[in-house]
């Protein structure tokens, strides 16, 4: 059975539409472990399905988190999700896992990606700069910060009168879907 690792920071739902789809057979896959960084509502989610989780606090660990988190990934994983992660990889995690990572972020990468561009402040740069549409990307993870190959995107329009609140929520139905299409395309080419 195809193997994930999901690290996450916090509420998970993404985490949630993996699991959705695992439990529903729309996924032929199982989570082997859930790792967050931080206090995180996703972690209460993947243990009422009895998935093994930890919690590897960043603030405990500072410059050698990575490598903690490198020392508890089980060896038979295929992929590991970055599912709403915010801390940075090390190098040697990135290059141990190369290919074999893949993120989430909340816009139609190129635009609105890089250092400090995360959750809420997506949304929010994406409605200063006045775009009409907007939308999210799954992507491989590199030694840049959000520019490793797409694996795919959606797009969602941007109202007039949009808060960044609904703009995320708009933006979020459409990462549930894209991030189950993005695995599920992954283990099509891996068989
Ligand atoms: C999601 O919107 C994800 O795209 C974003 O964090 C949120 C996590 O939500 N990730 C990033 O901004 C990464 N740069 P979730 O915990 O409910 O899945």
């Amino acid at each position: 059975m195809f193997k994930i690792a999901a690290l996450i920071s916090g509420g998970g739902s993404n985490l949630q539409s993996v699991i959705d789809a695992i439990e529903k057979k729309d996924l032929p896959a199982e989570i082997g472990i859930v790792i967050s960084d931080r206090e995180a509502a996703g972690l209460e989610r993947a243990g009422k399905y009895g998935i093994p989780c930890r919690l590897l606090n960043r603030k405990d660990y500072g410059n050698t988190l990575s490598d903690e988190i490198l020392k508890i990934i089980p060896a038979d994983t295929d992929l590991i999700l970055l599912a709403g992660y915010l801390s940075i990889l090390s190098r040697e995690f990135i290059e141990k896992w190369q290919r074999r990572i893949i993120n989430i972020h909340p816009s139609l990468l190129p635009d609105f990606g890089g250092k400090g561009m995360y959750g809420m402040k997506v949304h929010q740069a994406v409605l200063q700069a006045s775009r009409k549409e907007s939308g999210c990307t799954v992507h491989y993870v590199d030694s840049g910060i959000d520019t490793g190959n797409i694996l795919g995107q959606k797009t969602v329009p941007v109202l007039p009168d949009d808060t960044a609140e609904q703009l995320q929520n708009r933006v979020l139905i459409q990462e549930h879907i894209l991030v189950v299409e993005s695995i599920r395309k992954i283990i099509k080419n891996k068989q």
